[in-house]
């Protein structure tokens, strides 16, 4: 391999020009083994996060960094495997029910997942309020499992895109994470790595989302599922609406009741509502004939949901952590609800004690919010709003306080949004 100079790359990108492949690769490798500084690879980040980077040099970065760990070999199991991938919002429990869902449908779903950070929720933690349930799986548990049951929900091994991390540490104190190469490459590298042959993303949208506005939401997808469908990854993006929460529960163990409660053919209409729709974009990526609502209605679904948790050691007829502090949060006065902020509604829900500030931070399983109203109720002074739900009373404080503003109550008559946006397909 050429050597380069990581001044000589930085320069490059910082004015504009295309980096060779060469380039690229060395500057990632020299990176990993410490040659090049964190200050060296911050300047370059930023020179990308300005500059961004061609299809030719995002390909290049990202097989890189898919180069950088191991790669699940998921070859040889008995159902075509495809997997979801959400950029993150509130009250997104979506995975919990999707996974067991589509493997009850027929495939195999290895969702290797992450923990929450900030305002929106991990599905690890969510699951990790279930008793006995273990997040770290081996290579052999995770392929064994989707061979027995068709669905996995566990940690994402240190081994996969290891560069990531360090990246996504380094990109986190430079503000350099809102960019679409970065995000890009960064959620790809360990979707590709992890060896699905076929990929939805849930990309969100509005207030409770990272990305605010539906064009940038659009040029994300756009991306990803290039990066997909270049990779050999059959990738289908859908925009979906993240204004407001998400079905009505917000935190761990509340997460996991509704989850439970719309596999069994109940809960509210909007989890529902994307469960399915993506779904029919997993199964119809892997050929598979089969309407998902008929898995759910038929509690097949449920059967599948009831087998992953017990494979990974937790009960699911256990009973989950209740939180000792509640409170109802009610409404001063008369009028329709004219929107509920899923920002405000997370934010609530982390300070309660649901979510971490930090990496290393604990999370209550039994802290959240209930939310008990949507845009275009009517209410009425007094109507309870929400439920908090926390450990202590200096958690419920920090809740109130937050959630204070979250619901605009006015006296037009409005519609609730639509929830599904547009689908990115190559
Ligand atoms: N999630 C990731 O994994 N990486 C990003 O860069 C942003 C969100």
């Amino acid at each position: 391999m050429e050597y380069f100079s990581a001044v000589d790359v930085i320069t490059t990108k910082r004015d504009d020009g295309a980096l060779s492949d060469d380039a690229i690769t060395w500057m990632l490798d020299a990176y990993v083994r410490g040659d090049v500084a964190e200050e060296q690879m911050s300047a370059l980040l930023m020179a990308i996060f300005f500059n961004g980077l061609s299809t030719r040099e995002l390909n290049t970065w990202t097989d890189r960094m898919i180069e950088s760990g191991e790669r699940l070999d998921l070859r040889g199991l008995s159902r075509p495997t495809v997997d979801k991938h959400s950029t993150g919002g509130v009250g997104d429990k979506i995975s919990l029910i999707l996974a067991p869902l589509v493997a009850a449908c027929g495939a195999a779903v290895p969702q290797l997942s992450g923990r929450g950070l900030g305002h929106t929720g991990g599905t690890l933690d969510k699951l990790e309020s279930i008793p006995g349930w273990r997040a770290f799986l081996s290579n052999d548990e995770i392929r064994d499992q989707l061979d027995t049951v068709g669905a996995v929900i566990c940690a994402a091994g240190q081994g996969l895109a290891p560069v990531d991390r360090k990246l996504y540490s380094l990109r986190d104190v430079t503000a350099t994470v809102a960019s679409v190469p970065l995000i890009s490459s960064s959620i790809m590298s360990k979707k590709i790595a992890e060896g699905t042959h076929a990929l939805v993303l849930d990309v969100k949208v509005g207030r409770g989302a990272f990305i605010k506005t539906v064009e940038q939401a659009r040029e994300l997808a756009t991306t990803m599922v290039r990066l997909g469908t270049d990779h050999g990854v059959a990738t289908v993006a859908q925009l979906t609406n993240m204004n407001a929460p998400l079905g009505r529960a917000i935190g761990n163990a509340l997460e996991v009741s509704e989850s439970v409660e719309v596999l069994q053919g109940r809960g509210p209409s909007d989890v529902r509502e994307l469960t399915l729709a993506l779904a029919r974009i997993m199964v119809e990526l892997v050929g598979i004939d089969v309407d998902p609502a008929t898995k759910l209605d038929d509690g097949s679904g449920y059967e599948v949901y009831q087998r992953m948790i017990r494979a990974q050691g937790g009960d699911p007829d256990a009973p989950l952590p209740v939180a000792p502090c509640r409170e109802e949060v009610v409404s001063t006065k008369d009028g329709y609800v004219q929107s509920v902020d899923a920002l405000d509604v997370g934010i609530a829900a982390w300070r309660l004690g649901a979510g971490r500030a930090r990496k290393e931070d604990a999370v209550s399983a039994a802290a959240g919010v209930e939310c008990l109203v949507r845009e275009g109720d009517a209410i009425t002074k007094g109507h309870p709003m929400f439920v908090l739900h926390a450990d202590d009373e200096a958690h419920l404080q920090l809740g109130r306080d937050a959630i204070a503003h979250a619901v605009v109550v006015g006296e037009r008559r409005v519609n609730a949004e639509a929830l599904l946006l547009e689908r990115i397909t190559n």
